[in-house]
């Protein structure tokens, strides 16, 4: 089968599209034939060896899939074979054909297009589990989303549209704010501006600010956090500036506010049947026509590399898709 390959951590320029073996499922797992594979700032972080988890070289790429299951190991149920499947992928996703766990995979209804599940399903997740569980939503409260036009900026969006709530989107382009308008947000600012409080301020029209979801860290997130209301959520999602943000821990205090650690992938590790049941949410809310998860773009195998490098270059908008059998 044709695969990505990683064989250095040095970034998505040096990715091969190659030959190698099909994998062969063990005990518990299903082999699925890829139809979809999304993809995220994290798949950069792993090919440069920069994330918290280092994938031991070589290996495949993609961390998200759905596809059909062509086979099973010893003790996966019967019942999958042949069924669509969407879920973590064991050994990559930009590959003509992968492992997942059978525990840990939802069933896609026939009618669920693969590309959106596939691009939902850790962005999706992300967010359902992070507004949800961690963050304690509700409909009519405000939630400042940073880094909007991004693959996880903009399932925010649209899971915190869906749940009833007033959305800003904070981007650094017109073309970056406009998506995010597209993709449901109320209003959207320029948070490369060094007065961008003063234009949030104005955006809130004198509501209070109750969540931030916050992909990108960095120089905005005490700033953000100052604009909380008393109550107010932080959700820490990510670092995509590359710079870890530090907070003065007083600042929680006089807000009377909250600094929440949203760690899907950890989460899902440590409680392996708690996927699928946000997988499922995530189908039940699309099914009611609540969110709408889908692709942004969609791109062949051998266009991989040059989509994770505009990821890490700040240039995609929205979330990507790999469909390895076009
Ligand atoms: N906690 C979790 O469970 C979880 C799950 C999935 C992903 N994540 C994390 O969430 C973050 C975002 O992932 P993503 O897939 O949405 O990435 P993405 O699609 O590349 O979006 C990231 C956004 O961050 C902004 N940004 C600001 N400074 C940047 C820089 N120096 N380089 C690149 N982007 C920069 C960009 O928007 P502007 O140009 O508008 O600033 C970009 O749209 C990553 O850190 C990822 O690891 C966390």
């Amino acid at each position: 089968m044709r695969a990505i390959r990683c064989h250095a951590y040095t970034g998505p320029n040096d990715l091969r599209l190659e030959e190698v073996r099909d994998p062969v499922p063990g005990p518990g797992q299903i082999l699925i034939a890829v139809e979809a594979c999304g993809l995220g700032f994290v798949d950069g972080l792993h090919v440069k060896g920069k994330y918290q988890v280092k994938i031991p070289l070589p290996f495949t790429p993609g961390s998200e899939a759905a596809g059909r299951v062509i086979a099973l190991g010893e003790g996966a149920p019967a019942d999958l074979m042949g069924k669509r499947v969407a879920g973590f992928v064991m050994g990559g996703g930009l590959a003509e054909k992968a492992l997942m766990m059978a525990n840990a995979c939802a069933v896609v209804p026939d009618d669920f297009d693969p590309t959106a599940a596939a691009a939902a399903l850790i962005n999706y997740g992300t967010a359902i589990y992070g507004f949800e569980d961690c963050g304690a939503l509700k409909a009519g409260e405000t939630v400042l989303v940073l880094g909007a036009s991004g693959g996880v900026g903009m399932a925010a969006i649209d899971v915190a549209h869906g749940m009833g709530a007033t959305v800003i989107a904070a981007a650094s382009s017109d073309d970056k704010r406009q998506a995010a308008l597209t993709r449901g947000a109320h209003k959207a600012i320029d948070y490369t501006q060094d007065d961008w409080r003063k234009a949030l301020t104005e955006a809130l029209e004198g509501k209070g600010l109750d969540v931030v979801y916050d992909p990108v860290s960095g120089a905005w997130s005490e700033a953000a956090f100052r604009s909380l209301a008393p109550g107010g959520r932080h959700l820490v999602i990510g670092f995509a500036s590359g710079e870890i943000a530090k907070l003065p821990l007083n600042l929680a205090l006089l807000k009377r506010a909250s600094l929440v650690g949203v760690d899907w992938g950890g989460h899902v590790r440590a409680h392996v049947n708690d996927g699928p049941r946000i997988t499922r949410r995530l189908m039940e809310l699309a099914a009611a026509g609540k969110i709408d998860p889908r692709a942004d773009s969609v791109h062949t195998l051998a266009e991989a590399p040059e989509v994770i490098a505009a990821m890490l270059a700040r240039k995609m908008i929205g979330k990507p898709v790999i469909k390895p059998q076009a």
